[in-house]
């Protein structure tokens, strides 16, 4: 059996992420957009390289609601992203990894 290890990594305050813009951190040698949408109160993290056109673009994205589902745009060719499952909403054979995040004490932590 193969299991996938992971552990939480503080990746700073949370007051370094303005809400509803992405921020990007390098966890594990992975790229990782974070983003904080107020009308949930919610943290997202998700891969922030866009398969579509492979370009590390995502945490420049622009953040939204489509249908009730929290969605990332991409700023180059406006693909969108279910940032709490990472399902492409505009071509389902693209999606993100997702990636667990919480806020503690101030600091934001990502499981990666
Ligand atoms: S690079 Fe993101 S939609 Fe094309």
């Amino acid at each position: 059996m193969i299991t996938k290890e992971t552990t939480w990594t503080n990746v700073g305050p949370s007051s370094n992420f303005p809400l509803h813009l992405g921020g990007c951190v390098k966890v594990g040698g992975k790229q990782i957009a974070i983003f904080h949408l107020s009308t949930e109160q919610k943290w997202y993290a998700v891969q922030n390289f866009n398969p579509q056109n492979q370009r590390m673009v995502l945490a420049r994205g622009l953040t939204g609601d489509a249908d009730g589902t929290p969605i990332v745009i991409c700023p180059l060719h406006k693909y969108r992203y279910a940032l709490d499952t990472g399902a492409c909403l505009t071509d389902d054979q693209f999606s993100l990894e997702t990636f667990p995040v919480k806020e503690v004490d101030g600091e934001l932590l990502i499981e990666a």
